[in-house]
């Protein structure tokens, strides 16, 4: 089938463009990917809020940013996804730290849990289910007047290889009958993939200026992922026990690159397309490839989204 959102013009992720006086939201900002997408996007003179449910984190991701991107500018945004009141005075929060425009907002945040029992968030859903999807989900509607307004704005959702060999079940969409961590983790990671794709055909169908761009950051390591003390600190024999891994997978700087391509590449288009590592998807320069099959039924995609609606009252709107 052929897609001109595959083609992809050359993108140099050492040489990133300027974004000045551009606005960039990234949930979960504090730690991980999102603090490298954080840090990377800050280089290019954009404003990067931190959404982070933790302000002495988000202080500190500041201040190791501010620390090697001289005239960083940097914000922090209170937001607990798992709780719908926190999601919803997003938009306040912006408006208190005297931003007008958000020009992208990066759907970074996620929790994996390993263990049983399943655990639900203050609104009674299931805790990854919850963080993950609804939480975005909600978010994004209630940004969703600022980012209309603001022209040529993006949302970049972060999804998962996890979710690839994954189906949701529509009958148990938060495993309430049958909980496997590592399967509900998937599935919520699929759901917000789904949500991903169900945005843009809507964005694109409205003839909206928005773009909906789905990433997946590939495999990444802490272990593989250069210090950033206090934050993040690996030890000398857990880097190199993990250097073999290098060869698969890679560090939490370099899985951020999709995200930040993203939301700065003036090539990116909407469309069935998903950004992902180069190397079988799992480490490398961030390039597209076409969506995944489970990802291009519009059925459930279009399903997955009413259902969100009910669930967390809310509904995208551009
Ligand atoms: N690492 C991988 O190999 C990999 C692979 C595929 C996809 N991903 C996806 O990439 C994203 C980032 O992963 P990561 O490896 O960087 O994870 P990470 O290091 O565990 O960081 C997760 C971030 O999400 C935040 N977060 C968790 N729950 C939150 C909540 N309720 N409200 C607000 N923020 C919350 C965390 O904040 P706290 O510090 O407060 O906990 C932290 O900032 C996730 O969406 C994940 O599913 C990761």
């Amino acid at each position: 089938m052929p897609n001109s959102a595959l083609q992809s013009p050359p993108w140099d992720v050492h040489r990133l463009p300027r974004a000045d006086g551009r606005t960039v939201l990234v949930t979960g900002g504090n730690a991980g990917i999102g603090y490298f997408a954080a840090e990377q996007l800050a280089g290019t003179g954009a404003t990067v809020v931190l959404g982070s449910r933790d302000r002495a984190k988000a202080q500190a991701a500041i201040a190791s940013i501010g620390a090697r991107v001289p005239g960083a500018r940097l914000r922090h945004l209170p937001l607990d996804l798992a709780d719908p009141a926190s999601v919803g005075t997003a938009p306040q929060g912006l408006g208190r730290l005297g931003l007008e425009r958000l020009d992208a907002v990066v759907l970074n945040a996620g929790i994996a849990l390993d263990h049983p029992p399943r655990r639900t968030g203050p609104d009674g859903h299931e805790l990854m289910f919850a963080t993950n999807h609804l939480g975005h989900f909600a978010l994004t509607a209630h940004l969703a007047p600022l980012l209309r307004a603001t022209p040529g704005s993006r949302i970049v959702t972060t999804g998962s290889f996890a979710a690839k060999s994954e189906r949701l079940d529509l009958a148990d969409l938060q495993s309430a009958r049958d909980y496997k961590p590592k399967r509900a983790y998937a599935r919520s990671k699929l759901a917000q993939m789904l949500f991903a794709v169900e945005l843009d055909r809507r964005l694109r169908a409205a003839g909206s200026a928005s773009l909906s761009v789905l990433v997946h950051p590939g495999g990444a390591l802490d272990a593989l992922t250069p210090a950033r003390p206090p934050l993040h600190t690996p030890g000398t024999g857990e880097r190199l026990g993990h250097l073999p891994l290098g060869l698969v997978v890679q560090g939490k700087d370099a899985a951020a690159r999709p995200a930040v391509r993203a939301v700065l590449d003036p090539g990116v288009r909407g469309g069935p397309v998903l950004w992902s590592p180069r190397v079988f998807g799992l480490r490398g320069e961030p390039r597209p490839e076409p969506l995944w099959e489970h990802l291009a039924d519009p059925a459930t995609a279009a399903w997955l989204w009413e259902a969100s609606c009910e669930l967390t009252g809310h509904q995208p709107q551009f």
